[in-house]
């Protein structure tokens, strides 16, 4: 079987705002939420903090240089809401709207098409200070900011993604505190969840009044696998897929939420406005999916949320996330995708692994053969999905270059390019010298 991948398929990389900027208060920019919980002591491993991160703010174009060496097609970033808004609505700051632009100018120099995401967690101070995601006017404030980008680059960007992964926010904000805001409330992460998927609706129906190109959301997808074929344990892998999966994907598509939920949560499920579907059920150019692993799960009562526990598979590799590598579950994600939701155009947004790479670059090398192989199974995978059918146009790979991995911290490293953070030089891994063979043979290589 031919491993070339179709005609136009778009190759690149991503990245997030503030996993890589730094400088939190340059040239007019206003607090946001990561600023806050990532100086509130106790909360982010080993200390770590996105005050200076890979310093892109300040080496975007020699960033967008190496890119360009490795061959990438395609560039997927986000935008910070407080640099173009530093209070979230109302006054724009003109310094950070030029930042962006002149990131995609740079980027289309090099010949790289910009797949811009508006939301990837950093959500202003000052919006926080209102309520958040919790506050029903989020979806207002969230279509004022999408205008103002699109307004300022829908001319030379054509890929847009409303909010990226809503479970996470969710989840890790609202309900397990383990990302900004840091809230710990079963009662507020459906709010939060549903708020979201509003915004996301209002974002695209904004976009239909102005915007010229295409229009998606990024959810992460994980496949919930049954332990065993019992109903218990059939059912736990059910409800855990309604939480993370189908939460997200069933409103924006079929227009409703998935029956579990409403026994998952209990009495914090509320009863949704029913015109609140009509807004997040907005016609999509396409999805972005971020896949990384899958779960096997079982019945367990203890788990007082799903009544699922992950099983830890025996012989299997997991990353430094603890994530088990499980290539196929990218081929079965992608036609579970075409088979429930039918045939939209899919991106792979986000896919890749933290593995423990040599502490520095030696000779101008960093060897990561696990993150090779990672790659080049995931990638097999998704052709396989494609040579079923699917309709995926890109592949996006997790990350660009080391970086701040949340409250994780600068420890666990994603890059293609290594980072070293005492001096920010950057070293391209053999994963990223794999990755431009990749592209330039179409996979063929692979
Ligand atoms: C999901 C997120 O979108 C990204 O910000 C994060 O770094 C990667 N996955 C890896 O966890």
């Amino acid at each position: 079987m031919s491993r070339r991948f179709p005609k136009g398929f778009l190759w690149g990389c991503a990245t997030a705002a503030y996993q890589i900027e730094g400088a939190p208060a340059a040239d007019g920019k206003g607090p946001s939420i990561w600023d806050r919980y990532a100086h509130t002591p106790g909360l982010m491993a080993n200390g770590d903090h996105g005050d200076i991160a890979c310093d892109h703010y300040h080496r975007f174009r020699e960033d967008i240089a190496l890119m360009a060496h490795l061959g990438m097609r395609a560039y997927r970033f986000s935008l910070s809401w407080a640099r173009i808004l530093p209070e979230g609505t109302g006054r724009i700051n003109a310094a950070g709207v030029q930042f962006y632009s002149d990131l995609i100018d740079e980027l289309l120099a090099h010949g790289i098409e910009p797949m811009v995401t508006l939301f990837h967690w950093d959500l202003p101070a000052a919006l926080d200070d209102k309520g958040g995601w919790l506050n029903r006017d989020s979806a207002d404030w969230f279509a004022e900011y999408a205008r103002v980008a699109f307004g300022a680059y829908d001319g030379r960007v054509k890929k847009w993604i409303t909010i990226n992964e809503p479970w996470v926010v969710s989840d890790g904000g609202y309900l397990r505190g383990t990302i900004a805001p840091g809230h710990r409330n079963r009662f507020e992460a459906p709010i939060a969840s549903h708020n979201l998927m509003r915004a996301h609706g209002a974002a695209v129906k904004a976009y239909r009044e102005t915007g010229r190109h295409e229009i998606g959301l990024a959810v992460n997808i994980e496949p919930k696998y049954a332990t065993s074929a019992t109903p218990e344990d059939m059912a736990a892998a059910h409800r855990a897929s309604a939480y993370m999966n189908e939460q997200y994907l069933d409103p924006a598509l079929l227009g409703r939420y998935p029956l579990p939920l409403r026994e998952i949560f209990g009495p914090a499920w509320p009863d949704w406005p029913e015109a609140d579907f009509d807004l997040i059920r907005q016609p999509l150019d396409f999805l972005g999916i971020n896949y990384y692993t899958r779960a096997v799960v079982r019945h367990d009562a203890a788990d007082d949320l799903l009544r699922a526990m992950p099983v830890r598979q025996p012989g299997a590799l997991y990353t430094e996330t603890n994530w088990e590598v499980f290539p196929q579950g990218l081929t079965d994600t992608l036609l579970w995708i075409r088979q429930r939701y039918g045939d939209i155009p899919l991106y792979i947004t986000e896919n890749g692994a933290a593995f423990p790479d040599p502490p520095a670059a030696t000779h101008g090398q960093v060897h990561d053969p696990q993150r090779v192989d990672y790659l080049r199974t995931h990638l097999l995978a998704l052709h396989e999905a494609i040579a079923k059918g699917v309709d995926v146009r890109g592949y996006m790979a997790w990350s660009f270059m080391d970086n701040l991995e949340w409250s994780l911290g600068y420890a666990k490293r994603f890059g293609l390019v290594h980072v070293n953070f005492e001096t920010q030089a950057r070293t391209p891994k053999d994963s990223a010298r794999f990755y431009s063979q990749v592209i330039a043979s179409h996979g063929e290589c692979l």
